[in-house]
């Protein structure tokens, strides 16, 4: 046997072998169980001691060879693979980064988390209600009856049908209905009713629009329902209430007589701002040289008939309520003009005025601080 024109052949075929799936068809031929090199170190056990002598080095020199052969070419290649892979896969650094879709938090919810946030820490928690109501807990319940003028001032959305029970059906004007929703909830759970303590923010509707009105916007509706409950309580929690929206110490607040009919007595809160450059900025008293008050929310002692509609007894409950726009508080404290901006959805304005999603508002961060 000529080990040696085995040898070339072998090397041969490796050397021409393009591809890896082909040396590997080599390599089997080879040395694999069946291969030939296998086969020749098979016939070793059937030699005389002298001839295994002799051809033994041969046969194994040869599977050797071929060992190594087999490795560098399959090294090569490899190496060939990759550069043609870097080759056709071209990273050019120079290139601007790829756009990532970016989100950002709408100053209306952002302005409702810091509510929620600053009212928790006075003990109140979320409530919310229906956008579609019926006008009983819109305007009967909060002592509008049918008759009432403050209906027609609503500007009502109303829908064609009644519900079930014969009553008119709307989108709810005002957040206010949700306090008769909370009593009715609270005395279900808990027989003799209150204390009751709730902001309730939420989107409302009215057929008006211009730059400071649009058919839909906010509001957040404040409901304390105790004993004992007077407009001192009331004050103070507006004062608070501000104070940390703002984020300023020097929050002035100037209480006004009103009327609303789910109120008695009812007062309109102003609040006093500075006027720095023809921008009015909030702080100081209005009363100061270069100071003036603004209307902020309206508020008051819950109505004796607001509560009995809740189901509560208004010699033993009293309370206070208060409603404000969340849209208008976010303009006032982020520098929006119009509104109508708030809901045209343009991308360029949610970058430009929205939250980091990442930046939840905290008391100890200061509510507004991811702006
Ligand atoms: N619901 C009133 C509105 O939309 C706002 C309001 C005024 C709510 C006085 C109250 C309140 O709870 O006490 O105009």
């Amino acid at each position: 046997m000529n080990y040696a024109a085995t040898r070339e052949d072998a090397l041969a075929q490796i050397a021409a072998a393009q591809d890896l799936g082909t040396l590997e068809t080599l390599r089997v031929g080879f040395l694999g169980k069946q291969g030939s090199i296998s086969g020749l170190l098979k016939t070793l056990g059937a030699m005389s001691a002298e001839e295994r002598q002799s051809t033994g080095p041969q046969i194994h020199a040869l599977r050797e060879a071929v060992t190594e052969a087999l490795a560098q070419r399959k090294a090569a290649l490899e190496d060939a693979a990759l550069d043609a892979r870097l080759a056709s896969e071209v990273v050019d650094l120079t290139l601007p980064a790829p756009e990532t879709p970016r989100g950002s938090i709408h100053p209306v919810s952002q302005v409702m988390d810091e509510l929620a946030e600053i009212f928790a820490d006075m003990g109140f928690a979320v409530a919310t209600g229906p956008e579609i109501e019926d006008d009983w807990h819109n305007f009967t319940a909060l002592n509008m009856p049918e008759t009432h003028p403050a209906r027609a001032m609503h500007d009502t959305f109303y829908f064609p049908d009644k519900d079930g029970e014969g009553r008119e059906m709307l989108l709810r004007t005002h957040t206010s209905p949700v306090q008769i929703r909370a009593m009715i909830a609270v005395v279900k759970d808990n027989p003799g009713g209150a204390p009751l303590r709730i902001i309730a923010p939420g989107r409302v509707y009215r057929s008006d629009s211009d730059a400071t009105h649009t058919p839909m916007f906010h509001q957040v509706e404040g409901l304390v329902i105790d004993r004992g409950i007077t407009l001192g309580h009331l004050k103070w929690t507006l004062e608070t209430f501000l104070k940390a929206y703002f984020e300023r110490e020097d929050i002035v607040l100037r209480l006004r007589p009103s009327y609303f009919p789910f109120t008695e007595p009812s007062v309109e809160v102003d609040v006093g701002f500075a006027l720095l450059n023809g921008k009015r900025v909030l702080g100081g008293s209005g009363d100061a040289p270069g100071h003036g008050w603004m209307e902020l929310l309206g508020s008051g002692m819950v109505n004796r008939k607001v509560i009995a509609a809740g189901g509560l007894d208004p010699d033993e409950w009293q309370g206070f309520a208060f409603g404000v726009g969340v849209d208008r508080l976010a303009m006032l404290k982020y520098g929006m003009d119009d509104l109508r901006a708030f809901f045209d959805g343009d991308l360029r304005w949610n970058a430009h005025y929205g939250f980091n999603p990442h930046d939840v508002p905290t008391l100890s961060g200061g509510v507004g601080a991811g702006a």
